[in-house]
């Protein structure tokens, strides 16, 4: 089955991004938000995003306005129902993502395709809230989407292999890299680099060195395009400590005890750049 109807539901970092992506490919997508003035914010701030598009010369005006008119944001789920494939990224919380699994189950055409975006989740929780388990994966993509070539395509253990097969040939038609991984806490890229991310909180904690240095460091000693710090900031710290808590739980490896600084600047609201403060300061610029 190839995807020409995508559902977004939540329209935060990345369910902007995934709508920005798949409407440059030419899939019409219905994004759904809460409130309507939220999902029509979504739509402002992706006019925005094509339009600094456009300006650097990287988007004709055409494609631009293309891309504008297959967006449609709405706040009612039911918008949702002839849909191909469903993806949601909403909050990372299990409870939440439940429940909307339930509620789109009732709602998406049955033969549809209903994924998440989890960063950590268990998808086969998700998928038995449903009465198709077989069409439920991950689909999962990076931050920030329209620039990040990867996406992971999560089997788990009900996934069927016709939704494997389409959830990576929808991340091609994004012109994505996907690659496949079973559904276990943090599936590849994850696991691997919340650990490296966690530590380097412990290590600003401890005052070994100062956030610029220690991001400095990793930038100039490992080419890392961003340092630790930075890029928690960009990934979210409510996000980042959720995705540490669900690993912890999965696998009770130290290294994935959330560091106890990063949980207090989840509680000040400290989020990173989504809220303007994080380990460095976005308010001024
Ligand atoms: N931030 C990242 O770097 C990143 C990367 C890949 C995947 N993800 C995953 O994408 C998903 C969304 O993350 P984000 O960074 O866009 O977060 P975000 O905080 O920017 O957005 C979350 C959205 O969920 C909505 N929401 C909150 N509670 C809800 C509920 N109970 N029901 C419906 N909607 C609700 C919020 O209004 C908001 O629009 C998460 O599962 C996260 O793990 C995040």
């Amino acid at each position: 089955m190839s995807v020409k109807r995508l559902g977004v539901v939540g329209s935060g970092i990345m369910g902007s991004g995934i709508a920005e992506v798949a409407a440059k490919a030419g899939i019409e997508v219905t994004l759904r938000s809460r409130s309507q003035t939220t999902a029509d914010a979504m739509v402002a701030g992706l006019e925005k995003s094509l339009a600094k598009q456009v300006d650097r010369g990287k988007l004709e005006a055409a494609e631009r306005d293309a891309a504008l008119a297959r967006v449609r944001a709405v706040s009612d789920l039911d918008e949702l129902a002839d849909c191909d494939l469903v993806l949601e990224s909403i909050v990372e919380d299990l409870a939440a993502k439940k429940h909307l699994f339930s509620e789109l189950d009732r709602i998406v055409a049955e033969g549809s395709i209903l994924a998440t975006n989890t960063s950590t989740l268990p998808v086969v929780e998700m998928a038995m809230e449903t009465g198709r388990p077989e069409r439920v994966c991950g689909i999962h993509f990076f931050n920030p989407a329209p620039m990040m070539p990867l996406v992971e395509v999560v089997r788990s253990i009900t996934t069927s292999d016709e939704t494997v097969a389409t959830a990576r040939a929808f991340a091609d038609a994004c012109g994505k890299n996907p690659v496949e991984v079973r559904d276990q806490a943090g599936f590849i890229v994850n696991a691997l680099l919340f650990p490296y991310l966690n530590n380097a909180v412990k290590l600003l904690d401890s005052g070994v060195a100062t956030r610029e240095d220690i991001d400095a460091a990793m930038q100039g000693g490992c080419n890392f395009p961003m340092g630790p710090l930075a890029l928690l900031d960009l990934v979210g710290l409510d996000t980042s400590l959720a995705i540490l808590e669900a690993l912890y739980a999965e696998f009770k490896d130290p290294n994935y005890a959330p560091a106890p600084l990063l949980r207090r600047m989840v509680s000040a609201e400290r989020l990173g750049r989504k809220s303007g403060q994080g380990f460095f300061d976005y308010r001024k610029k």
